[in-house]
């Protein structure tokens, strides 16, 4: 070998090393940023309920967190990189037909997005009856994605 293929293989582990090194960090960090996300969608979705339970719900407070919801739906599409599932090793709940149905799984996410920006809607014109019919359709599409790709709680 000279010593300029030498050199060339050896930046060449180097690279391959540190490129895996960087795959299982930005897997990790996916799946942390997904969590989290949800976790926040959670949060935030719950605030909706608990404030259309009050007898005067404060829409502007809705509205917030609407537009905080919807904003979580439209990251959706980056928070699933291929190899952040099951076989990833992670503590996850995301379902492997989450990439083996793509389209299905888009279509999931775009309901969501949609129910999520009509509840937007809803709740800037203040409308409770309108806001509380359509939490319930943005509910429907949470469940609409869970059912299939979100795997039970261990
Ligand atoms: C397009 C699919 C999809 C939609 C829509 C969706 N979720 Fe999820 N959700 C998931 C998946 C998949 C997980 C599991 C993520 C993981 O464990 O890596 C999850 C996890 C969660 C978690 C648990 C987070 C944690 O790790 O503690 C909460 C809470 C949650 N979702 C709430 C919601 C709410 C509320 C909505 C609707 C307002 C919603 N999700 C809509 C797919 C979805």
């Amino acid at each position: 070998m000279s010593e300029m293929t030498s050199v060339v293989s050896i930046a060449l582990v180097m690279a391959l090393t540190a490129g895996g090194a960087v795959a299982a960090t930005s897997v990790e960090k996916a799946v942390a940023l997904r969590q989290s996300g949800y976790k926040e969608t959670g949060k935030s979705f719950k605030a909706i309920n608990d404030e259309l339970k009050k007898d005067a719900p404060r829409t502007k407070l809705i509205a917030a967190e609407a537009k905080k919801v919807h904003g979580f739906s439209l990251a959706i599409p980056k928070w699933f990189p291929k190899g952040s599932g099951p076989e990833s090793g992670l503590k996850t709940r995301a379902k492997s037909d989450i990439w083996a149905e793509p389209a299905k799984f888009a279509e999931a996410t775009k309901a969501f997005q949609v129910e999520s920006q009509k509840l937007r809607v809803a709740a800037r014109k203040g409308d409770v009856e309108a806001i509380k019919l359509q939490v319930k359709a943005t509910g429907g599409s949470c469940g609409g994605c869970h059912k299939p790709f979100r795997a039970e709680e261990k």
